[in-house]
């Protein structure tokens, strides 16, 4: 790039950042995330390093956050609240250890101990304690001078009114850093209680902590969930502890960064139990990754992980940079949340005729995939979120969950935007024309044409899925083409199909026919359980089906079932029996059912079949127990495994942590979470185990 390019593009950056470290620290409503932010400043942090005629005074690299906001009174802090770098990267961690080298050569990175501590998202404080006292709370701000919040953190019921005396005498004045957060589900919570009173609903928990503290009534403040980790000592009778604080008890001016945190834990402040003190860069590098790997399963946000030099007479000597401690950095989590552009709202008609709005978005890489479409779930959530075709929106993806939208960008109704409209919810069924309904009382609207092609290709696709009668090369895309060409129109067509005419279909030889042809033919033998999860009658899941299937042994036996009998049935019920009924006395399905039959289906199965004894699912064995399944098991799915789990009051995450119960292995099961289960000393189950801990919740004894 030329000069005068770089210079503009220099400018161009500084004016962004600023804009954004306003919608940020001031107005707590950013435009984008974290990640696009950190990409400003990297790009413009190095322009300035390799261009130093470049950098300007007022950069905002050079600064922390931003400007106090008028609302509330100035506080100074004796000890500036510094910004943290980022590391991006494993190589970027070492990269910044190895830096420690160079100013402490007779280190080694290998015997060095540190602390890693989650980086929880909320906001940064310091609160000021005289004789022991809660006299004050300041926000960040620019670093040097924050907000005086002391009267809406005082509302913090973890924030401590006074320093406990059992960790020994107070002192004189000592401040505590650290951060005031909302956990995830009183976040969620709060935004269900907001949304329901038509009042603003936040991004995300750090925005909903940060715009709770800054209210002028503290009593809104107080309405709202939130708690406090700390996380450092700062001033000490208005000293650094590492300059050796004044009068205060050798307590308060630990040798570590772990004592200081057991300090803080001592005196009566809540410290994160999930910090760690650990030794050498690879075990630094180990609990980042095990941190990102468990991040859900906290009860609060986090985006990375912060690692600090244990030894504070080392940070003495490390010393700092203009914005940044050395000797500390934070680990920065890939995004889960990200901007892009909503191209377009469409409507998904589903087997049963639901019509479910989703999003076509510009392409963006978030919580570990590309993403081009989310789930907008149904009207309602349109409606709230008010998301517009050619809106920015944030895009989240958390773990393997399914990508959703969070809502639109911008905050503000620009004129184009308002020009643009609201998006309404199509009057017909964008599949068959047909009218699309919703009736009153519920948030769903459906395709109620039984004919409707899209409801047909869905209904095959759920027949021929993983859980049901498992069709390998029979997915979605081959469905609608194999009912575009009129080859099928119901699951029964399956059975009927030839080699000629699939051969003929584009990308599809002779080979992948005959492949197509034993994979439907191979079907008919899946037990008796899996056409009932075929079939797709409403309520009737894995477990449901097998308990029919174990119960009356034979199709012909449950088609002949009263509702009073099908209630009977240990875990089926009366909304259950209903169904099934009326799914059964349905002429078409009987129909469908006599041409299964016809077709040699399989349509018997062991009664009390081993593989689910009766009912048992109304046992809560696993009440509150996380088990967590890895591997293929050959009497379930994954689906059905973690279903069986929930089914008993269990939950089934899908990592190893502290609290899994146990970890149930199947063929080629995931090497992480065996090595985990071993070093935690989880107890490690195969299949058979693993029916006995369904029915009975008891581990193999050792
Ligand atoms: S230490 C000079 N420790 O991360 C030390 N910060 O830029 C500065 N944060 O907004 C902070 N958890 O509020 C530290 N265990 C932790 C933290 C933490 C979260 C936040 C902090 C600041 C940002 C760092």
């Amino acid at each position: 790039m030329a000069s005068g390019d770089l210079a503009a593009r220099a400018a161009e950056l500084r004016d962004a950042i600023n804009y954004h470290n306003e919608r940020y620290h001031v107005l707590d409503s950013p435009e984008i995330s974290d990640a696009e932010y950190d990409a400003l400043v990297r790009e413009l942090r190095s322009i300035e390093a390799e261009h130093p005629q470049l950098a300007t005074p007022d950069s905002p690299t050079l600064a922390v956050g931003a400007a106090p906001s008028p609302l509330f009174a100035e506080v100074r802090h004796e000890i500036p609240m510094m910004s943290l770098d980022n590391a991006q990267s494993e190589a970027e961690l070492r990269s910044w250890s190895e830096r420690l080298l160079r100013l402490a050569p007779e280190l080694e990175l290998s015997t060095l101990a540190f602390s890693c501590e989650p980086k929880v998202d909320g906001v940064a404080m310091s609160l000021t304690y005289e004789r022991g006292q809660f006299v004050r709370a300041a926000t960040r701000g620019n670093g040097v001078v924050g907000e005086d919040v002391t009267a809406n953190v005082a509302t913090v019921a973890s924030v401590p009114q006074a320093i406990s005396r059992r960790s020994g005498p107070v002192p004189e004045r000592l401040s505590v850093r650290g951060e005031i957060y909302m956990p995830t589900k009183e976040f969620a919570a709060l935004n269900d209680r907001q949304l329901a009173a038509g009042a603003k609903v936040f991004a995300n928990p750090r925005n909903s902590a940060a715009g709770s503290l800054r209210q002028k009534d503290p009593k809104i403040t107080a309405s709202r969930p939130l708690s406090f980790w700390a996380y450092q000592i700062g001033e000490l009778d208005g000293a650094s502890p590492e300059e050796g604080g004044g009068g205060a008890t050798l307590r308060w001016a630990p040798e570590s960064q772990s004592g200081a945190l057991d300090q803080l834990r001592a005196a009566g402040f809540p410290v994160s139990p999930d910090a760690r003190r650990v030794v050498g860069i690879d075990a630094v590098i180990a609990r980042c990754h095990e941190l990102e790997e468990h991040r859900h399963d906290l009860p609060y946000e986090i985006d990375g992980v912060v690692v600090k030099v244990d030894d504070l007479a080392l940070h003495r000597r490390l010393g700092q940079t203009s914005r940044a401690p050395r000797w500390a950095i934070a680990f920065k989590f890939a995004p889960e949340e990200l901007a892009t552009r909503l191209l377009d709202i469409e409507v998904s008609i589903g087997r049963t005729g639901r019509a479910t709005p989703f999003a076509r978005l510009s392409p963006v890489f978030v919580g570990g995939s590309t993403v081009q479409l989310a789930t907008l779930h149904n009207e309602d959530q349109v409606r709230a979120k008010d998301v517009r075709p050619g809106d920015m929106v944030l895009v989240h993806k958390a773990g393997d969950v399914i990508p959703e939208v969070v809502g639109p960008v911008l905050a503000h109704l620009d004129a184009p935007r308002r020009r643009r409209g609201r998006w309404r919810f199509p009057t017909l069924c964008p599949s068959c024309g047909g009218p699309l309904v919703r009736l009153p009382g519920e948030s769903d609207t459906y395709c109620t044409n039984i004919d409707c092609p899209a409801q047909r290709v869905q209904r095959i696709v759920h027949f021929a899925s993983r859980g049901a009668m498992d069709i390998e090369g029979l997915g979605e895309m081959r469905v609608v083409q194999l009912v575009g060409a009129g080859l099928i129109a119901d699951p029964t067509d399956l059975y009927g199909l030839d080699a000629a005419p699939l051969v003929e279909l584009e990308g599809m030889g002779p080979l992948s026919a005959a492949n197509l042809l034993g994979a439907i033919d191979a079907s008919k033998r899946q037990p008796l359980s899996r056409l009932l999860v075929a079939l797709g009658i409403r309520h009737v899941g894995p477990t449901v089906a097998r308990a029919l299937a174990a119960t009356f042994g034979s199709l012909e036996a449950l088609r002949g079932a009263s509702e009073d009998e099908l209630a009977a049935v240990e875990g089926v019920g009366r909304i259950i029996a209903d169904s099934v009924v009326k799914f059964l006395a349905n002429p078409a399905n009987r129909l469908v059912l006599d041409r299964l039959v016809a077709a040699g289906l399989t349509t018997t199965q062991a009664r009390g079949g081993a593989a689910a004894p009766r009912g048992e699912e109304t046992h809560r064995t696993l009440l509150g127990r996380s088990v967590v399944v890895t591997g293929t098991l050959s009497a379930y799915t994954r689906e059905e495994a973690e279903a069986a789990i929930v089914a008993r009051g269990g939950k089934s995450p899908g990592s190893v942590s502290r609290s899994t119960y146990a970890l149930v292995v199947g063929e080629a099961p995931g090497a992480a979470k065996l090595t985990r289960a071993e070093a935690l000393g989880i107890a490690i189950l195969d299949e058979s185990a693993f029916e006995r801990l369904l029915a009975t919740g008891e581990l193999p004894s050792a």
